[in-house]
């Protein structure tokens, strides 16, 4: 419905706007970013908070109660993986700051993009309440967690010391 509007808001307006994007997609020449942070610490108390946010609110916890589904059951519940989600569409973008992006570039850039493309459609699923979608969009947003590490932690460790720790990130919460 807010589309219709818009469309019909454009062509009133006889006016080239394409619905869903911001007007300006150029960075303000007066824009500063503060990106002084390290990336250990924007992962540590953002990156890995607001998806966690996210993967504790889907999947079954297996005790010896028996099986309990981890999906909120109520509005406040329902607002923390929709919160976790927004903030990672946002990490995607604070990714590829002037002071963030590493070497090879390229394949940065896809990865930050990525991220803020599957923490939509997850964001999308919480906000439908659609259990099964937040586990498995959940679940894809942990592959892109995945695929930069190996090529950004795991790949460069491995050469510097013949060896990796492992990757940062601990499994994903509810996954069988
Ligand atoms: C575009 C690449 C990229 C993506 C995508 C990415 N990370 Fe990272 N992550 C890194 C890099 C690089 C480091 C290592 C930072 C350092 O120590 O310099 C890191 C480190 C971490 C750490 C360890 C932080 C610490 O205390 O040292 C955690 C936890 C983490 N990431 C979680 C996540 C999660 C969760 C996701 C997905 C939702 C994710 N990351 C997605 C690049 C990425």
């Amino acid at each position: 419905m807010k589309h219709l509007l818009t469309l019909a808001a454009c062509a009133a307006a006889l006016s080239a706007c394409s619905p869903g994007k911001p007007a300006g997609t150029a960075i303000s020449s007066s824009a500063k970013f503060n990106s002084e942070l390290p990336m250990s610490e924007f992962m540590g108390h953002f990156v890995d908070p607001a998806a966690f946010m996210y993967w504790k609110a889907s999947g079954t916890e297996i005790t010896e109660a028996g099986e309990r589904d981890l999906s909120p059951t109520t509005d406040e519940g329902w607002d923390v993986p929709v919160t976790g989600a927004t903030m990672l569409m946002e990490a995607g973008n604070a990714m590829q700051l002037p002071g963030r992006v590493r070497a090879p570039e390229a394949d940065w850039i896809k990865y930050s993009q990525l991220l803020t493309e599957r923490a939509s459609i997850a964001r999308a699923a919480a906000e439908k309440r659609d259990k099964k979608a937040v586990f498995d969009e959940g679940g894809k947003v942990y592959e892109v967690c995945v695929a930069c590490h190996a090529q950004f932690v795991i790949e460069p460790e491995v050469k510097a010391n013949g060896a990796a720790k492992a990757d940062p990130l601990p499994a994903m919460p509810g996954a069988k």
